[in-house]
């Protein structure tokens, strides 16, 4: 059968427009630090973040996802960093919007990365107090739209944070920032890279009390209705590659976009068994986006977004 052929019949499309690359801020300029487990991917600079958005976006793809990383000085049990609209990632926002303005910028809602314990809501007495999270995530969320952030994607799988969110923005006027939930996240292993990029790994414990548990899908279907009526714009199943069938059970349940992570330690796999020889990488990442977006996902959140936009640039 002919390429022809095959072409007329695709089910599945995929294209640089439905990628969005993460990014990983630090303080400095001209400052590039290496992860270890996540090989071609950096904490960069404000600087260096605007210049790789400049290149993104002349590949083709639209959107950054920003997490901040931040020194232990700044971190302490309420994520009091956080809101500070002066802090390193309001700072960054304002610069790819000044640099860029057509650039969709996405930011991260959520505690850990300015959390002295690591996780994503206040621990108190060793428990994730849900209730008292939510104002400092809906303070966090405004911030960030004060900073110039499109979208504001909570990933903190606290219960009703959309709701709280959404109310917060609108009283700021902030009506046509969206919300981007981390709607199916599970209590995943295959964070650790993102964790030792961030230094954000829980202090103790773990984050099965509000991440979901990977045997269980109904439970997906009772998030997508709790986000949807809580006034979400997109959701996301998160990580991506085991978890294709939660993606279609999401995709079959909403009519809101649906959008897939290809997490840091999908990503990691993957450079790692291209670096032993034992995996052909560009074909193995082509295929992956492209079974997250047969599986239903209409935009992709990974690493790897500039180097699959370039395999597509060269057909
Ligand atoms: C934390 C957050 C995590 C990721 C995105 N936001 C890690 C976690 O929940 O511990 C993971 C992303 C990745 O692994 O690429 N709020």
């Amino acid at each position: 059968m002919s390429s022809g052929i095959r072409g007329l019949v695709r089910e599945t499309t995929l294209g640089a427009e439905h990628l969005v690359l993460p990014l990983f801020v630090q303080e400095g300029r001209a400052a590039r630090a290496p992860i270890a487990s996540m090989p071609r991917h950096a904490r960069l600079s404000v600087d260096l973040v605007v210049e790789t958005a400049g290149e993104a976006l002349a590949l083709g793809v639209p959107a950054v996802a920003l997490f901040p990383a931040l020194p232990d000085s700044l971190k302490d049990p309420l994520a009091r960093e956080s809101t500070n609209d002066d802090g390193l990632l309001q700072r960054c926002v304002g610069e790819l919007k000044r640099a860029h303005p057509e650039l969709v910028v996405i930011t991260d809602v959520a505690l850990d990365p300015y959390s002295s314990d690591g996780h994503d809501g206040v621990v108190r007495d060793g428990r994730i107090v849900n209730d008292e999270t939510l104002p400092i995530l809906a303070a966090m969320a405004v911030s960030q739209a004060r900073a110039g952030a499109d979208v504001v994607a909570p990933s903190d799988m606290m219960d009703g944070r959309v709701a709280a969110i959404r109310r917060a923005l609108d009283a700021a006027g902030f009506v046509d920032v969206l919300i981007c939930s981390y709607c199916v996240k599970y209590a995943s292993a295959f964070y650790g890279p993102f964790r030792d990029a961030l230094d954000s790994a829980p202090r103790h414990g773990d984050k099965k009390s509000y991440q979901m548990d990977p045997a269980n899908s109904r439970e997906a279907l009772r998030e997508v209705a709790l986000d949807e009526t809580e006034g979400a714009d997109w959701l996301m199943v998160k990580p991506g590659l085991p978890y294709l069938d939660v993606i279609r059970r999401v995709r079959d349940a909403t009519s809101l976009p649906v959008a897939a992570y290809h997490v840091s330690g999908e990503y990691a796999m993957l450079e790692a068994a291209a670096a032993l020889g034992v995996l052909d990488r560009d074909r193995c990442l082509l295929e992956s986006m492209t079974c997250l977006r047969r599986a239903g996902a209409d935009l992709i959140f990974t690493y790897a977004a500039m180097d699959v936009a370039r395999l597509l640039r060269r057909g």
